[in-house]
């Protein structure tokens, strides 16, 4: 009897932002304890699983070129991570198709991302009973972002960020995102952090109290004098040339310009919708970067496409 091949199975998933990210001293383990509020933009990556006899990564769109394609791969490790937990031996048959919108490298979780839309689509592809929650476990192991890209919405991350709780966010927030021609190395902007903190103080942001009062409040002006984060000063460091791109955010009409996480992508608040295209376009013929998008946030996290029936 001919076995029954599942059809592939299609997830969408989101970028996030950190509107907030507060960086603590480095821990033994060689984390940083961290608090961070992050938020899920409507810039997306579409991952597809399937059963197939030839296992292995494809990548097409943003960045194609400077993504693995093999075992290293943070989608892969979620291949293998989650054949681990439900028992499957032997080589996991499956493709992985990544379909990518969100920078590599760009401190906006593309990788982180695609290893949590994989789990979901796995999820569903080997018809498996985990709930989110375990499945955010698997996510913990595989990377400190990767759980909220589970998640999505508007959260609260303590630890190395990937303990979560949700943050109430009224109304939709609205984001121009510009994109460098080169990524940064989260690990090595962590590590410009300590050198700048053993040469010197650098000032550090306060608490997240208020940008979660902000973010209640749904006003982007009030929250758009709160966005701060401890890394950008060590991504600046790296990438000098960030200064005049989130000026010239500033000078387009945003709200106010952030380095998202370890960067290099700044993100710039917007007052509505209509001020976002406008910002956009400005922004992208002052020739700082080396492309434009404009997003909305908060939205869900990984979700199977055409489909509600995932864990
Ligand atoms: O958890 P993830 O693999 O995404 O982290 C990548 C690197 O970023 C870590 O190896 C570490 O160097 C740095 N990092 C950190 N503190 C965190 C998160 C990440 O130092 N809280």
């Amino acid at each position: 009897m001919l076995a029954v091949v599942p059809p592939p199975v299609t997830v969408r998933v989101p970028a996030k932002v950190n509107l907030h990210l507060s960086v603590d001293d480095l821990r033994e383990d060689g984390y940083h304890e961290l608090v961070t509020v992050f938020q899920a933009l409507s810039l997306t990556d579409e991952v597809t699983v399937a059963v197939t006899e030839e296992p292995g990564i494809e990548v097409y769109g943003e960045g194609e070129g400077s993504v693995p394609t093999g075992r290293e791969n943070l989608a892969w490790r979620a291949v293998e991570a989650l054949a681990a937990h439900v028992g499957r031996t032997g080589e996991p048959k499956v493709r992985v198709v990544l379909r990518k919108g969100i920078p590599v490298a760009g401190g906006m979780a593309g990788g982180s991302a695609d290893a949590a839309a994989t789990l979901v689509g796995l999820a569903s592809l080997w018809n498996l009973d985990v709930t989110r929650d375990e499945l955010a476990e698997i996510a913990a192991g595989l990377g400190s972002d990767v759980p909220f890209a589970l998640y999505g919405g508007t959260a609260l991350g303590t630890g190395r960020g990937e303990h979560l709780v949700p943050v109430l966010s009224r109304h939709t927030f609205h984001w121009v995102l510009a994109f460098d021609s080169e990524g940064l190395s989260t690990p090595k902007v962590f590590k410009e952090l300590d050198r700048l903190r053993a040469a010197g103080n650098p000032p550090r942001i306060g608490s997240h109290t208020p940008v979660v009062e902000a973010l209640a409040s749904g006003d982007p002006r009030q929250l758009a004098l709160l966005l701060g984060n401890d890394l950008q000063a060590a991504a600046v460091s790296l990438r000098p040339d960030l200064r005049r791109t989130l000026r010239a955010g500033v000078n387009a009409g945003a709200l106010a310009g952030t380095v998202s996480g370890s960067g290099p992508t700044c993100a710039f608040l917007c007052e509505d919708a209509q001020s976002a295209v406008e910002v956009a376009a400005e922004l992208s013929g002052a020739g700082v970067c080396r492309t434009v998008r404009v997003a909305h946030g908060p939205v869900p996290g990984a979700r199977v496409v055409g489909g509600d029936d995932a864990p």
